[in-house]
Order: C-alpha cells, then structure tokens, then sequence
C-alpha cells in the first residue's frame, strides 16, 4: 500500500520534516525507497539531468510518463508525485484534466503544477476531479525564460507578499502540499506558518515542512552541477569514472574476463 497526501500531511501535523528526493529510473526509485525515502518526485529535472536539455522546457507529458512508470515498477509504499510539463495545464483547463490523468493512470498518486494564483481554478478542477495537486512557486523552472534565469524570488517586499498571497490561494484551491523554490528562508517561514498544508523547500531554507533535491544532485552524478542549495552527500561521477578507466585498462591489458568469468564446454 502507498503512502497517501493524508499519510504526508501527517508529518506536519506530527511535526516530522518530510524528506522528498526525485527518481527517474527504476534501481534509483528502488534504492531510495529501500533507504526509507516515502515520497519521490519524477520531475521534469529529467530534462536536463537525465535527457540533455539545458532545461525543463522540451520535456513532455510522453517524457514524464515513460520514467514514472519505471519508477512505480521500482517501488512498492512510496507515494509517487508527477511533474506536469511545461504547457500540458497551462494553456486550458481541459488539457491540464486529460494530462494529469493519463499520469494518474500511469501509476502517480499526485501531480505537481508550477504557478500561483493564475493557476487557482486548474487547481480546483483537478481536486474536484480526484487528483491530488502538489503547488510549486517561488523559482519555477518552466518560467527560466520569463525569469531570465535562475534567481533567487520574493526579495522585495512586494515580491514576497505576493509570494505569500499566492500560497494562501494555492491553499485555498486544495494543493496538498507546495513545494517552495529559491526564496528567504524568512519567507518560506512566514509561508509555512501562514499554511496548513506541508511546504517542500528546496533552496528554502530549514523552516519548511520537509526538503526536496535532485538525486543527481544529492549523488554527484554531474560533475561542475554543485550549486549553493543542493548538497552533495556522495560523488558518483568520480566512481563512475574511476570505474570506467579501470575497466578501459583490464581490457587492453588482458586483466579481463579472468579465466573463472569465462564458460567452458561441458
Ligand atoms: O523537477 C524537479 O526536480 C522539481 C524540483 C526541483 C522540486 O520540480
């Protein structure tokens, strides 16, 4: 059985913090939940850590179901959250329907959206229609263009309340949970005081309910990718390449296969 938004929103009642990581494939959504990981996100950060965009732009509803699936298929109790991808809720409320429910029917349990108050009767709709929404604001990728880059958000006082009015209405519309991207970490404690719902920092600071961060990340998988927020608690890249030029040089050198890795007639 699958950890629910009620089992989630517990850990805020509890006062236990939430640790979310995102999966894409299924041995890494199998060995963080082996780990003890309860809610793992297929992000559209595939895009550009697992695919080779520069961005989460190009990344596709097609994209996102095909690694969710791989990554329900790896796991059995955790609660698996969909990204919708950029343009598949934005352009109507039909659209943002169909989308979130061919994820659902790929195995997620939730969706998560990018936006505020802009977003509020999407919201309601996929609520009111058994979907359970994730908000996401402060820093949204998907808007990289609009932004400009990635900048830290809600700085200026009119940013910030703005930022507060749009998680209160996120709230309100029914998210279960909003994550909170590259803000003050005052802020993000304002929010999360201000909400009932569980926030989900990432690059928030400590006062959220819970953290969230790209496995790459968190994994050194991309070698020269360290940024400020993200903490790397192994360095994969190295491994992989240390692994790699030891295999290139057993090869040349005649050190593999050994004679007990080869097979033998009978
Ligand atoms: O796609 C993603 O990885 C995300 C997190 C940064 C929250 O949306």
């Amino acid at each position: 059985m699958r950890l629910t938004i009620r089992d989630l929103q517990a850990y805020k009642k509890r006062g236990e913090k939430l640790p979310m990581l995102t999966a894409y494939d299924y041995p890494f959504a199998n060995l963080i939940e082996r780990a003890g990981i309860p809610i793992i996100l297929v992000g559209d950060s595939v895009g550009d850590n697992v695919l080779g965009y520069d961005n989460t732009v190009p990344v596709t509803v097609e994209d996102i179901t095909h690694h969710l699936r791989a990554v329900v298929r790896g796991t059995e109790t955790a609660h698996i959250v969909a990204d919708m991808p950029f343009m598949s809720y934005q352009t109507n409320i039909a659209d943002a329907l169909r989308n979130a429910g061919t994820l659902l029917k790929s195995g997620a349990q939730s969706v998560k959206l990018e936006g505020g108050r802009r977003l509020v009767d999407t919201v309601k709709e996929l609520v009111a229609a058994g979907i359970p929404v994730m908000g996401h604001i402060g820093l949204t990728p998907q808007s990289v263009n609009q932004f400009g880059g990635y900048r830290v958000q809600g700085r200026t006082q009119e940013t910030a309340q703005k930022l507060i009015e749009d998680a209160v209405a996120l709230e309100a519309a029914g998210v279960y949970a909003l994550v909170l991207e590259t803000v003050p970490e005052d802020l993000a404690r304002t929010v999360t005081g201000k909400i009932q719902v569980p926030t989900i920092g990432i690059g928030a600071g400590i006062h959220c309910d819970g953290q969230v961060l790209v496995i790459h990340d968190v994994l050194g998988i991309q070698s020269g990718r360290e940024m400020k927020h993200a903490r790397k608690y192994a360095d994969l890249a190295q491994v992989i390449t240390e692994a790699t030029n030891q295999y290139i040089s057993d090869v040349q050198s005649g050190g593999f296969p050994s004679h007990e890795e080869s097979f033998r007639a009978k």
